[in-house]
């Protein structure tokens, strides 16, 4: 069955993390070191298997009980519109509750386009008056 995949609690290698982010455009460090303590360090990184191949993954980060941040959902272009995506987020949503306190925060950037992917769980739009910051930080070698 080509369709057939499974979702699996798996940190994939640095060199399956970068050709993920690279096939959907999204530069990052080349540093394999970097790149497994940043894997490592993760509260939980789920992966999409067909066979032994990564079409999807997606990781949390945070403190595992008050505060959740969802990064890196990504399903590879040829496995997308598939409905994996969405078994992937639901599962990371069922791993949040499962762990998190009575209150807790979730939180994720999304692209403009994909907002409309992240509403059925709940998500909604920061207000402008709460606005979202951020900065890449980059030390010259
Ligand atoms: C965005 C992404 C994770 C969605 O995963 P997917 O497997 O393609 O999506 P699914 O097939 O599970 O779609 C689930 C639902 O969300 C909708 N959806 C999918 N992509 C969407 C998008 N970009 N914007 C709005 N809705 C979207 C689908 O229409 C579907 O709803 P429907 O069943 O009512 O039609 C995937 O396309 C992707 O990796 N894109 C590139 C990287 C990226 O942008 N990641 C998100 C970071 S913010």
């Amino acid at each position: 069955l080509d369709e057939a995949y499974r979702i699996v609690a798996m940190i994939p290698s640095a060199e399956e993390y970068l050709a993920l982010n690279l096939s959907v455009g999204w530069r990052k460090t080349s540093d394999r070191l970097a790149i497994e303590k940043a894997l490592s360090n993760s509260t939980i990184c789920l992966c999409a298997l067909q066979g032994d191949r990564i079409v999807a993954f997606v990781r949390v980060i945070g403190d595992g009980s008050i505060t959740f941040y969802i990064q890196d959902l990504i399903v590879i272009p040829e496995c997308q519109r598939k409905g994996i995506g969405r078994k992937l987020m639901q599962a990371v949503m069922d791993f949040i509750k499962t762990n998190a306190a009575p209150v807790a925060y979730v939180g994720l950037m999304a692209a403009v386009n994909v907002e409309g992917f992240y509403r059925p769980w709940g998500f909604t739009r920061r207000s402008d008056d709460r606005p979202g910051m951020d900065m890449v930080l980059r030390r010259e070698e």
